[in-house]
């Protein structure tokens, strides 16, 4: 078993190779899985040939099928303001992930043995998991969102082992869909008895200037119970994102062998980078930590560490800073999941949400509810945009009946502990989410500022260098009974009305809107007449796309726009939510089918709707946003009125209809921001005129809509036009990556667009659109953004909706050309190639 590092050793010190000292084996192929509760499953004689075999990351209940009685909630939301209990369906998405279900696989452990240690890490497990190898209990863990490490080391043998995994989702357990099963990676790690464990190094920057950074690195270790710890050293090795060694240092092991009986000893050291890349968002500067764990010359173990030098500072009465620059918070909530893929972690997707995000000028992303996946924040490393990382939607008072309440007592401080010593490291993490609305912020004793405290003081006493907040909707409550004074920054959620009143009373002197918004709309649907609404339902299911609906308790874009525009106070906002999600359907509470919420900015297929330009228009500095909505095409409705509406970051148009101008809007900023203002000011439509360019009383006639843009001194910058389309002739496909990896992950969305002869999108159509794959590819699955629509995404055909919809083909482990083809009644035949190499 052992390895002879010595010979490993000259070609790490030239930094070209690594040395085997710890195997990690992904645990990513040959699972079994059945759902259902088979107690003998965790014994290594138990026969699984008639099981499912799958490939982990894995979403047992995204298959399918979609019923009004899936996890049926008959209960009051009180948040929504609901009094009487009432049915609810869809609100987890009507898929079926209530249950048991059981995973189970094999893995050779060849390099372990006498003197080795093993861990099994478990990126997250959906949910309350029991785990055993060789049939021999090992742990488990009730959160499914969260991170865990189980130690295998007794229960493991050389050769072939076996591992079993049992979860269970109870009804009545989340207020959206939450997904299940093993749904994020999970690893097995043999390493040395001398180790560097998981999550086994804090890396902070506190001193960071042009010349240098001081970089402190405090590594934690593992010995044999009868080592002496001085023959052991630490090394630690800083190289740059082109892999160039910019410092290193090593430091042999202080401690005596009676102070190595604390738990958890750690090394601590500083390193100098000279002349820093900064960690910024349009400069994502990586530094990678190589920590190594040596005995005498022989190393024992290794890990890497990638991290960022960066700062963060929040200044009262000012606001936050990143490398010294005041930034607003332009971020969006969004949940894990990722719509046609259910919550199984997909790279693939979540790069491509990060992108769609970043060209809308989003700079952060807050994890509602719960923590991130470790794809979602490396990723965030990688493509420069920050992260507000979040724990829990409830405390001990429940929000549903078996939510996280059960497991609050015992596992609280556990949860949030593992969150932040996964991603302390991590630069695009610049502040935690202790909780969201919980029901302690109302309890008349005090108790919600006593839990905000002590989370609030585990969070500094872990990371002391990120901010700690708290996403509060009752203003009247956490304002006076100290809930909001006891964090870094009070997060309102809502409510920006009663910012200021929040502003003069706390302690902090800033204010987060940490949630913001919940304007709901579906893609390409328009209701008439246009005017703002609350809670506004249709037989359809759909919400206005004219973006001028929203929730009794939320509001429009631009409410918020103006507070985070022109207050020295406010510190940005993150808006509900930067893409639709599975379940939710608000307010289609009880109106089955409605799977998914209508609340994004983005559909859950990851098409942009409108409202995805006005936040454009306003967030992203860099790109011109010209865009008309809405579509067209009013067949029937020859004469009528149609408004038109304008989304720009150029200050005024003018609007022709088939060559007849109706007029110049220009935006208004005399518009009053009323910081003061009571809900009922903020309510008038006029209000959205300081954003957003309106023409209400425009009548519809087929033809042309062009629209002129001109800048600040007055001159025609730039012109967009749209057209009445002719009828569905076929598909025009449109993919996000032409190339992608042969690993049998990797996927390319595939934008499907109804088309006229001419090319000219039908943004009404609804033809069936089917999927064919050739190739070194598959078909995995399709979304078409319309919540209203239960094909399951798997299936072969799917509707277009509002003239549109995603495909998702994923790449075979095999390099090769991948054909699409895409067809349906009526329509011709389009084909796309793809490459997986
Ligand atoms: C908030 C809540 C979110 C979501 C949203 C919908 O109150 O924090 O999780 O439910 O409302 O508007």
């Amino acid at each position: 078993m052992k390895r002879n590092t010595l010979l490993i050793l000259p070609l790490l010190l030239a930094g070209s190779l690594t040395a085997q000292t710890r195997d990690t084996l992904q645990l990513e192929k040959n699972w079994k899985f059945m759902k259902g509760d088979f107690p003998e499953a965790k014994n290594t004689s138990f026969d699984d040939k008639k099981w499912q075999t799958v490939r982990v990351p894995h979403d047992w209940a995204i298959s399918g099928p979609f019923s009004i009685s899936n996890d049926k909630q008959n209960l009051a939301i009180t948040q929504d303001g609901q009094k009487e209990a009432m049915e609810h369906a869809g609100r987890t998405g009507g898929l079926p992930f209530v249950g048991t279900g059981w995973y189970r696989t094999t893995v050779n452990a060849d390099s372990f043995g006498e003197g080795k240690r093993a861990v099994l890490e478990f990126d997250g497990a959906m949910s309350n998991s029991q785990v055993w190898v060789n049939g021999e209990y090992v742990g488990g863990w009730p959160y499914g969102y969260n991170s865990f490490f189980l130690d295998v080391t007794d229960a493991l043998k050389p050769g072939e082992n076996t591992i079993a995994v049992r979860l269970e989702n109870p009804h009545e357990s989340s207020r959206w869909y939450p997904g299940a099963g093993l749904f994020r990676n999970v690893r097995l790690i043999v390493s040395n008895e001398a180790r560097i464990p998981t999550w086994g190094t804090q890396i902070t920057t506190p001193v960071i200037n042009a010349d240098y950074a001081k970089v402190n690195v405090k590594t934690s270790f593992d010995l044999p119970q009868d080592a002496n710890p001085q023959d052991y050293s630490i090394k630690t090795v800083i190289r740059n994102g082109a892999g160039q060694e910019v410092a290193q240092l090593t430091t042999p092991i202080a401690l005596t062998a009676a102070e190595l009986k604390h738990e958890a000893p750690v090394q601590e050291q500083v390193l100098t980078v000279e002349h820093p890349q900064l960690w910024d968002l349009d400069t994502p500067n990586l530094y990678t930590a190589y920590s190594y764990l040596y005995k005498g010359s022989k190393l024992m173990d290794e890990m890497q560490t990638p991290f960022g030098i960066r700062s963060i500072a929040i200044v009262p009465d000012s606001g936050f800073y990143l490398n010294g620059r005041k930034l607003k918070f332009q971020g969006v909530c969004n949940h894990h999941d990722l719509g046609p893929l259910g919550s199984a972690v997909n790279e693939a997707a979540l790069r491509r949400q990060v992108r769609i995000m970043k060209d809308m000028g989003v700079n952060a992303i807050r994890t509602s509810h719960n923590m991130p996946a470790p794809e979602l924040v490396r990723i965030c490393d990688e493509m420069g945009m920050m992260l507000a990382c979040e724990t829990f939607d409830s405390w001990r008072v429940p929000k549903v009946p078996n939510g996280y309440n059960l497991y609050w007592d015992d596992w609280a401080e556990r949860d949030l502990v593992n969150a932040i010593r996964h991603y302390r490291n991590n630069p695009s993490v610049v502040m935690w989410f202790i909780g969201n609305e919980v029901e302690e912020q109302s309890t008349k004793n005090g108790e919600g500022a006593k839990i905000a405290k002590w989370l609030t003081d585990i969070c500094h006493r872990e990371d002391p260098t990120r901010f700690v907040t708290n996403g509060m909707d009752r203003p009247h409550d956490f304002i006076n009974n100290n809930m909001a004074a006891v964090v870094d920054i009070p997060g309102f959620n809502y409510r920006p009305f009663r910012y200021q009143e929040g502003y003069q009373k706390l302690p902090q002197r800033l204010i987060l809107g940490s949630e913001t918004a919940s304007t709901i709309s579906s893609r390409g649907v328009y209701k008439f007449p246009v005017e703002r609404g609350s809670m506004k339902k249709y037989d359809d299911h759909q919400s206005s796309s004219y973006d001028v609906e929203h929730c009794g308790w939320s509001e429009l874009p631009e409410d918020n726009f103006i507070m985070h525009d022109d207050l020295p106070y406010t510190i940005g906002e993150f808006v509900w939510t930067g893409f639709d999600y599975l379940g939710e359907p608000t307010p289609y509470y009880s109106d089955w089918p409605s799977h998914s919420s209508l609340f994004g900015i983005v559909d859950l297929a990851g098409l942009p709707k409108d409202r995805y330009y006005l936040y454009r228009s306003h967030w992203n500095k860099q790109q011109e946003t010209l865009h008309i909505l809405p579509h067209w095409n009013w067949k029937g409705h020859e004469g009528d009125t149609i408004p038109v509406f304008v989304y720009t970051n150029y200050p005024s148009a003018e609007l022709f209809i088939n060559g007849k101008s109706q007029g110049r809007q220009t935006k208004d900023l005399s518009i009053e921001l009323e910081p003061s203002g009571t809900p009922e000011a903020l309510k008038k439509l006029e209000r959205l005129r300081r954003y957003r360019l309106m023409w209400m009383n425009t009548t519809y006639e087929p033809g042309e809509v062009k629209v002129v843009a001109y800048d600040a001194d007055g001159k025609a910058v730039a012109e967009k036009t749209i057209v009445t389309s002719g009828t569905p002739h076929h598909v025009a496909l449109s993919p996000d990556r032409t190339t992608i990896k042969a690993d049998g992950k990797d996927i390319s969305f595939v934008t499907a667009t109804v088309v006229a002869k001419d090319g000219n999108p039908c943004l009404d159509a609804a033809n069936e659109l089917t999927f064919k794959v050739k190739g070194a590819g598959s078909y995995r699955a399709a979304a078409n953004g319309d919540a209203a629509d239960i094909t399951v995404f798997h299936s072969p055909k799917m509707k277009a909706f509002s003239g549109q919809l995603v495909i998702l083909v994923q790449a075979d482990e095999k390099p090769g050309d991948i054909e699409l083809t895409v067809g349906g009644k009526g329509l011709k035949n389009s084909t796309l190639k793809l490459k997986a190499e």
